[in-house]
């Protein structure tokens, strides 16, 4: 081989190599350093759900507030709520803002900013179901989102009740399957059963004592963003930023 090609090619391996560096070196998810990606299950309204091609909702205003205020555009990806937890420790996604809770489990996995809106647990049934109270429950079915803490609720009630517990990728499919009359009822979060409950006029719930932390924002563990955007998020916090977004989104659920 001629000498002046081997040492073009080996320039060129260099090269190669070299973008390889700064790609890997560069820890978002999006592979620029001004845009992070937030992973969502844009089932949730009104904290995430899809109008049209587009992902609105609570949490993507609070997602887009916190990243411009560090210097950030945001990218939005939609998966199941399942495999939120995973895509940030395979650097699919830099943030997961889906009205997650922070619960010991996760910890262990992922990092969360301080809570950023509180939660409870409703029990969600057709009127005609007759379960009014936790011990209208037994041998009954109940649906839960695969992944949740619901799903944790209901799984801790089920030796009690002798509840069936049924797991679904979405919201949406849980509503469905008590309509159709295959899954008695549901647990499901306050302000995303308010949406349910206002549409499904025969839907009625009532709240259960089970603790639930609200939600936060989760990031990989050790990210550097948990403390900028905790900040930024006292921020908001403090100069009504944030209860602007929770009228804008949450007034007529109360
Ligand atoms: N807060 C519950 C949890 O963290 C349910 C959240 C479901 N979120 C969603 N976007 N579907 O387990």
């Amino acid at each position: 081989m001629k000498k002046w090609l081997l040492l073009l090619m080996t320039a060129g391996l260099a090269a190669a190599l070299a973008a390889c560096g700064t790609s890997s070196n560069n820890s978002n998810a999006s592979g620029d350093d001004k845009t992070l990606v937030m992973a969502t299950s844009a089932d949730y309204p009104p904290f995430e759900s899809k109008d049209g091609d587009k992902i609105v909702g609570f949490d993507v205003d609070l997602a887009t507030a916190l990243a411009k205020k560090n210097g950030y555009k945001l990218e939005i990806q939609d998966m199941d709520f399942a495999s939120l937890v995973s895509a940030l420790k395979t650097n699919k996604a830099d943030i997961v803002l889906a009205g997650m809770t922070p619960t010991e489990k996760r910890k262990k996995q992922v990092d969360f900013s301080d809570v950023y809106y509180n939660a409870k647990n409703l029990v969600v049934s057709k009127k005609s179901s007759g379960i009014k109270a936790e011990k209208d429950l037994k041998d009954k079915t109940v649906g839960v989102q695969l992944g949740s803490i619901q799903q944790d609720e209901a799984n801790g009630l089920q030796k009690k009740y002798n509840l069936t517990v049924e797991d679904r990728n979405k919201i949406s499919d849980i509503i469905q399957e008590i309509k159709a009359g295959r899954f008695d009822a549901a647990i499901i979060e306050d302000k995303v059963a308010a949406g349910y409950l206002k549409k499904e006029k025969d839907f009625q719930a009532f709240g259960l004592n089970s603790s639930n932390e609200g939600s936060a924002i989760a990031f990989k563990k050790n990210s550097d963003l948990t403390a900028k955007f905790n900040k930024s998020l006292k921020e908001m916090k403090d100069n009504g930023e944030l209860d602007k977004l929770i009228k804008k989104w949450f007034a007529d659920e109360k």
